[in-house]
């Protein structure tokens, strides 16, 4: 079975039995999840599978990416595509499936959380069809090492990445990860490595279009915490992981931000990325920026 597989004792998860996107949870399941995403943990939905039909499945090959890009991204606010071949934009094949998924994961996140549905942001949703050892350019890139989400061009300023994974492999290959240690061992760490950035820095990026938003000193830290978890070799083969699968037709979730993650094996996957706010959480110091703020001394964002 696959609950054998998830040592409760050394990760926390939430294992919940549905199979429909669309359900409704009690005041204390949603507490229960919120508490278990807050602390570091993940949820995980075995038997809910991202139906795609016959009809739809030709479409999600590797071909589908144009060269250069690592998987197809969506915005649902917009309905625009990044990363996907000109024949499969003009055949806007993908798009209905990516917005669907985009649909569901925000009914599961919306009924699964005790959280304000207005504080939650939709951001992106990807499909991955590669598999996870593929198109690696450097380490920085090396998903394969633990780390913990920060994106150099989309500073989050301090909200919380809640993410929805959806392993969809069609030949019912399952994905492995490895989660590292808690975000505030991390942190200690790597906090003292952290080099301050210079004055102005942040406006510069900003104004040559290198960031989307301007990089607060929290991004920056978090963005360099990222690098300096895939650089270190010794700490990648030192520090204790637990292993994860998860088997094709099933879905999970987690603040990607905090947990850190490996992920080591796969192919086929679709993702979808919201956006928290930390005053919005259920316990708001246990947020990577309140952790980080607290060992600064500072405020950060
Ligand atoms: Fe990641």
């Amino acid at each position: 079975m696959l609950g054998e597989r998830f040592p409760s004792d050394s990760f926390p998860i939430c294992r919940i039995e549905t199979d429909r996107w669309h359900s409704t949870f009690s005041q204390s399941q949603q507490a229960q999840a919120t508490g278990v995403l807050e602390a570091g943990g993940l949820i995980l939905l075995p038997r809910l599978a991202f139906q795609i039909s016959d009809y739809e499945r030709p479409c999600l090959m590797p071909q589908c990416v144009r060269q250069g890009s690592k998987h197809v991204s969506f915005d649902p606010r917009t309905g625009a595509m990044r990363g996907a071949t000109r024949q499969v934009q003009r055949a806007k094949s993908l798009q209905p499936l990516l917005q669907r998924y985009a649909e569901q994961a925000a009914a599961l996140v919306r009924s699964l959380f005790a959280y304000d549905v207005r504080s939650l942001e939709v951001a992106r949703t990807s499909f991955r069809p590669f598999e996870t050892s593929d198109r690696i350019s450097s380490w920085r890139k090396d998903d394969r090492r633990l780390h913990v989400d920060a994106f150099p061009s989309s500073p989050n300023q301090g909200r919380r990445l809640l993410r929805v994974f959806s392993n969809v492999n069609p030949e019912g290959r399952e994905r492995v990860w490895n989660v590292g240690e808690p975000f505030e061992a991390v942190a200690r760490r790597f906090l003292p490595t952290i080099a301050r950035r210079w004055p102005g820095q942040a406006r510069l990026l900003y104004a040559l279009r290198i960031t989307r938003s301007l990089r607060t000193e929290y991004d920056q830290i978090m963005l360099q915490i990222h690098d300096g978890m895939k650089a270190d070799d010794s700490y990648q083969a030192s520090v204790a992981s637990t292993q994860l699968s998860f088997p094709a037709g099933s879905t999970w979730v987690l603040q990607t931000d905090a947990v850190s993650h490996a992920a080591l094996s796969g192919q086929f996957m679709f993702e979808q990325t919201f956006l928290l706010p930390v005053d919005r959480m259920q316990d708001p110091s246990r947020s990577p920026l309140r952790i980080l703020e607290r060992l600064a001394g500072r405020r950060l964002a």
